[in-house]
């Protein structure tokens, strides 16, 4: 046989990227465009996790209505996730009106504080909990007010809440488009109430360990990320990226497994005037957490989806200027060499993540038989947990994620202290 004919056989026996797709999608092991977890497979309702569903996280889904009969949660249909780049761009690839909700909000937030009992800071500028309301109850004017006081202060606290899964859902509703994850578990018959549960992970194989548990705050491309334990804003890489966020926790340890969030506002303002004004303007590539094939050259194996937003990003409803980087998903300063890009983008997440007067740490704990909620906005934060617990105390909760604006830097846009008139020195 000829040389020439050697290689057209060869390249006869590379396989299409439909035959590759067919072995991915039919193998219970091969896991492009998910965590590499085995939750999400096989798929639909998982009878096992039953077998350790906390036992007030069971109360409320029943009281919810939510049929646990086949299983629970629901695991995402393998043949829907999204295995070529391409796919994962047509999800939402239109232009979603968004409507910011704090943006016409009385700023004295007469309805919302004047019905609760008590208002508290937990620190100077991040994290505020409002006692007395629930979340449910609220009207439209409340909850127009708690997103401005979620632009304001970063993330807001209720506890001791009676909230169905529903009433969590239509709250994201109003606050935006709510995503819909193609690779995480969710509620049965809820799509967009996504599960976040550890315990479940764990149980399916994710290593997460006292050990371990950190390492990715040191380089999350090496090291991967445990979890929710590396500082991280959520969901980057879509055109309209994450608003309002809110976490309810129905399962809590009685200590540990706290959430610590930072602030975009603080980081920013912690720069210096020369650096503020250097990175103004500025555009980033940033990255999925789920990686995909593309489609002309499949055998190059998978990688993150990228999307370009800009550095800095003024919030809509107070108009401030936030730093937008996270150390996993921020790729690359855009017209900076990579030398360049990768200092300065490093010394970025070292402001977000270690300055302790920019965040807010959080224990979850409530009344026996009630929820604890936080609704946060990624547009300004980064957040992660705390697994202290090690997973000897069960934890639980669903998460509703409001999708909100195609991000923006206003030049006329001022910084959180220009606003409030402090000082930095
Ligand atoms: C998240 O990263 O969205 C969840 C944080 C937590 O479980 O504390």
């Amino acid at each position: 046989m000829s040389q020439s004919q050697t290689a057209t056989l060869k390249l006869k026996t590379i396989p299409t990227s439909s035959e590759i797709e067919q072995i991915i999608r039919k193998s219970a092991t091969l896991s492009i465009g998910n965590d590499g977890n085995k939750e999400t497979t096989p798929y639909g309702p998982d009878p096992e996790g039953l077998d350790i569903l906390p036992e007030y996280s069971r109360q409320r889904l029943i009281a919810s209505g939510i049929d646990i009969s086949k299983g629970y949660p629901e695991r995402p249909d393998q043949s829907q996730i999204p295995i070529f780049k391409d796919e994962v761009f047509q999800i939402r690839d239109d232009v979603y009106p968004y409507v910011e909700r704090g943006k016409n909000a009385d700023p004295e937030k007469k309805a919302l504080f004047g019905a609760a009992t008590e208002v508290i800071n937990l620190t100077e500028r991040v994290g505020t909990e409002i006692v007395g309301l629930q979340l449910e109850d609220l009207t439209d004017q409340q909850k127009d007010e708690l997103a401005l006081l979620i632009a304001e202060r970063v993330v807001v606290f209720f506890r001791d809440q009676k909230l169905s899964h529903q009433a969590q859902y239509k709250l994201g509703e109003y606050y935006g488009r709510v995503e819909k994850h193609a690779q995480t578990i969710q509620v049965p018959g809820l799509p967009g109430a996504t599960v976040i549960w550890l315990d479940y992970r764990k149980k399916n194989g994710m290593p997460l360990t006292f050990h371990n548990a950190n390492w990715g705050n040191w380089d999350v491309l090496r090291y991967g990320a445990a979890g929710n334990q590396v500082w991280h804003t959520d969901l980057v890489h879509e055109k309209q990226p994450a608003g309002y966020t809110h976490l309810h926790l129905d399962t809590i340890p009685d200590v540990g497994g706290d959430t610590i969030w930072s602030s975009g506002y603080g980081a920013y303002d912690k720069l210096s005037d020369e650096l503020k004004k250097f990175l103004d303007g500025k555009q980033a590539i940033f990255t999925s957490a789920h990686r995909y094939l593309d489609r002309e050259n499949p055998l190059n194996g998978p990688s993150p989806i990228e999307r370009t937003h800009p550095l800095v990003r003024t919030h809509p409803a107070t108009g401030w200027k936030s730093l937008y980087v996270n150390r996993g998903m921020t790729k690359r300063i855009i017209g900076l060499n990579p030398v360049e890009s990768d200092l300065i983008l490093n010394y970025l997440f070292d402001v977000y993540e270690k300055n302790a007067d920019i965040q807010v740490r959080f224990q979850w704990k409530t009344k026996p038989g009630y929820g604890t909620s936080a609704i946060w906005d990624n547009r300004i934060s980064q957040h992660r947990n705390v697994f202290d617990h090690e997973g000897t105390k069960e934890r639980h909760g669903t998460r509703v994620t409001a999708l909100a604006e195609i991000p923006f830097f206003d030049p006329k846009s001022v910084s959180q202290r220009e606003a409030l008139g402090l000082s930095v020195e």
